[in-house]
């Protein structure tokens, strides 16, 4: 049986990712900041006749990420899927607001993937929950033409992302060709990452696939009662990304289950 993770599986587009690869026969390890919460979240699913496995992960505290991998091993031998699911989008912007979005959005889903990477096997999957929001266009020619940089490493692109942090805090922001919205930016680098990421990967024996994926707006607590989609249909093109067969794309942003400009 394929294990996965999910990250910030306890509402939303999370729980449903992690309801969805379940009933797909998927051994799903259903994270979520507080154990209570993945618990919680966890018994919700049984009682609809699914299993999985509840797990603590807060994606900003390296203690825990270690605590999962170590976990990963000790139990279930490896992994096959690690859908990157957990954000957030603060209401204001700041140096603050940036740095606290970042985090999360962007350097926890990294943090994550690098700990559980060596612990995947042949025929992984990494997915990244990116939006409709990351986009190039906001930002200055050469910004932009940074993200999509064939030479781009993971050390490159998380200090350019370190740098908008450090921009936003020193109110230059717009000046260095910056848009004004943090969660944009964090997504933006998510697209960014499942290049450089797929990249790092090509000639690794595993055939592993990284892709970011776009839900649509969805109704959840972020996307409001307002928002176009069921969390069923959000889940859709994530779930699509987690259970590729061999051979399907790499490197990509897709929305419902096609390429997607950013
Ligand atoms: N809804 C939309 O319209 C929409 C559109 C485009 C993209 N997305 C993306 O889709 C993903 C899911 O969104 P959603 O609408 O389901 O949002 P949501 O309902 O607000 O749920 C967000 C989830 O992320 C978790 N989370 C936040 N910070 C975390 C941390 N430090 N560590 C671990 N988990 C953390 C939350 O946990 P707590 O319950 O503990 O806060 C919650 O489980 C996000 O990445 C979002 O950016 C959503």
């Amino acid at each position: 049986m394929r294990v996965a993770v999910v990250t910030g599986a306890n509402r939303g587009i999370g729980l449903e990712i992690a309801r969805q690869l379940a009933q797909n026969g998927v051994h799903v390890i259903l994270t979520a900041r507080s154990d209570d919460a993945a618990r919680a979240a966890s018994e919700s699913l049984k009682g609809q006749g699914i299993q999985t496995e509840p797990y603590p992960l807060d994606v900003t505290q390296p203690d825990t990420v270690l605590a999962l991998s170590a976990h990963v091993i000790a139990e279930h031998g490896g992994l096959d899927i690690l859908v990157n699911n957990a954000g957030i989008a603060m209401d204001g912007f700041n140096g603050e607001v940036a740095r606290k979005t970042l985090d999360v959005n962007f350097f926890g889903a990294l943090r994550v993937t690098e700990k559980l990477l060596p612990q995947m096997r042949a025929g992984g999957r990494i997915v990244l929950l990116s939006s409709g929001l990351a986009d190039r266009r906001g930002m200055s020619k050469s910004l932009a033409a940074k993200f999509t940089d064939p030479h781009l490493t993971v050390a490159g692109l998380s200090s350019l992302m370190g740098k908008f942090v450090t921009d936003v805090a020193a109110g230059n922001h717009s000046a260095q060709g910056w848009p004004s919205s943090a969660y944009s930016v964090s997504k933006t680098g998510l697209n960014a990452l499942a290049l450089v990421l797929s990249r790092m990967l090509a000639n690794d024996p595993r055939r592993i696939l990284v892709n970011a994926v776009c839900p649509g707006w969805v109704q959840t607590a972020m996307g409001g009662a307002g928002a176009s989609r069921t969390v069923e249909h959000g889940a859709e093109t994530p779930v699509w990304a987690a259970l590729l067969p061999d051979g399907g794309p790499s490197g990509g942003f897709y929305r419902d289950m096609e390429p997607a400009s950013w």
